[in-house]
């Protein structure tokens, strides 16, 4: 039996509390529904929140991905790490308004990359105040890297990494799809819906999803996230955050439409 810690790590994609294409613009509905869901639900969770149209256009612009290329992109990375900054603060006040004792835990004070994987982290936090019953709350953001000066450490990766340290009963991808689909449905009518997936099945699954102009590697670096958990035994669940009460069904084990991803249990 793999030992899983009674909590969940929850992903909120960018596309989900934040519409893309706008420059920041936060769905603040969206937001409160989902932060009354998690309050409903009432369990240990750690919050991760993309960057939406906050991060990527601005880190797009100065091709913060990149590293570092010029001296403009200084001004750039603490641009972009100021507009995260505020949309964390408005995911923040919209848990607290639902009476959740949010904490924010920036990730550039307690990760570094190097070449755009992280090497050192520093997760003790996250564990302190969830001992005292908060709800830390961290998000995708510019990070430096020993490598490249700098880079972006995607809230994708923080699931990865925190799923790594903490071992919860599972990991949680709120996106703006009911969940994973043989090809991208919103370009290909054709598209399967996947209910339930084990590692193997992903393999093939890397290149026909398509990735959004993210600066971040979007549904393929999902899907790479997303095997590393399975090979640690932990479940994965991608649900519809535009649908009412889906995240809320998967915290208190009630049925919902999503997709699973077992996590690989090696038995010796
Ligand atoms: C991106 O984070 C961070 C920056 C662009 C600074 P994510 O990759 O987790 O954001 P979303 O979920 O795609 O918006």
């Amino acid at each position: 039996m793999i030992y899983r810690n009674p909590m969940f790590i929850v992903k909120l994609g960018g596309s989900v509390i934040t519409d893309k294409a706008k420059k920041c613009f936060f769905k603040q509905e969206v937001m409160d529904r989902l932060s009354l869901e998690i309050k409903k639900a009432g369990k240990k969770l750690i919050l991760i929140h993309g960057a939406g149209s906050f991060g990527h256009i601005p880190a797009k612009k100065y091709r913060l991905n990149q590293g570092y290329i010029d001296q403009n992109q200084i001004r750039g990375f603490s641009l972009t790490h100021i507009m995260v900054q505020e949309l964390n603060t408005m995911v923040l006040k919209s848990l607290q308004s639902q009476g959740l004792p949010a904490v924010s835990i920036p990730p550039h004070a307690i990760l570094k990359l190097s070449d755009r994987r992280p090497i050192k982290t520093d997760l003790h936090m996250f564990r302190s105040y969830l001992n005292k019953h908060f709800l830390p709350v961290t998000f995708g953001d510019v990070v430096l890297d020993e490598k490249l000066g700098f880079s972006i450490c995607s809230g994708d990766i923080l699931l990865q990494i925190l799923v790594e340290y903490f071992r919860p009963e599972k990991a949680v991808f709120v996106i703006d799809e009911d969940g994973l689909y043989s090809s991208n449905p919103k370009i290909d009518k054709n598209a399967v819906f996947i209910e339930n997936a084990g590692i193997k099945d992903l393999k093939n699954l890397t290149t026909i999803l398509d990735s959004h102009a993210d600066v971040t590697q979007g549904m393929s670096g999902k899907i790479e996230v997303i095997k590393k958990i399975a090979s640690l035994g932990v479940d994965t669940v991608l649900l519809n955050g535009n649908k009412n009460n889906r995240l809320y069904n998967i915290l208190t084990g009630k049925n919902t439409k999503h997709t699973l991803i077992h996590g690989r249990i090696k038995t010796v």
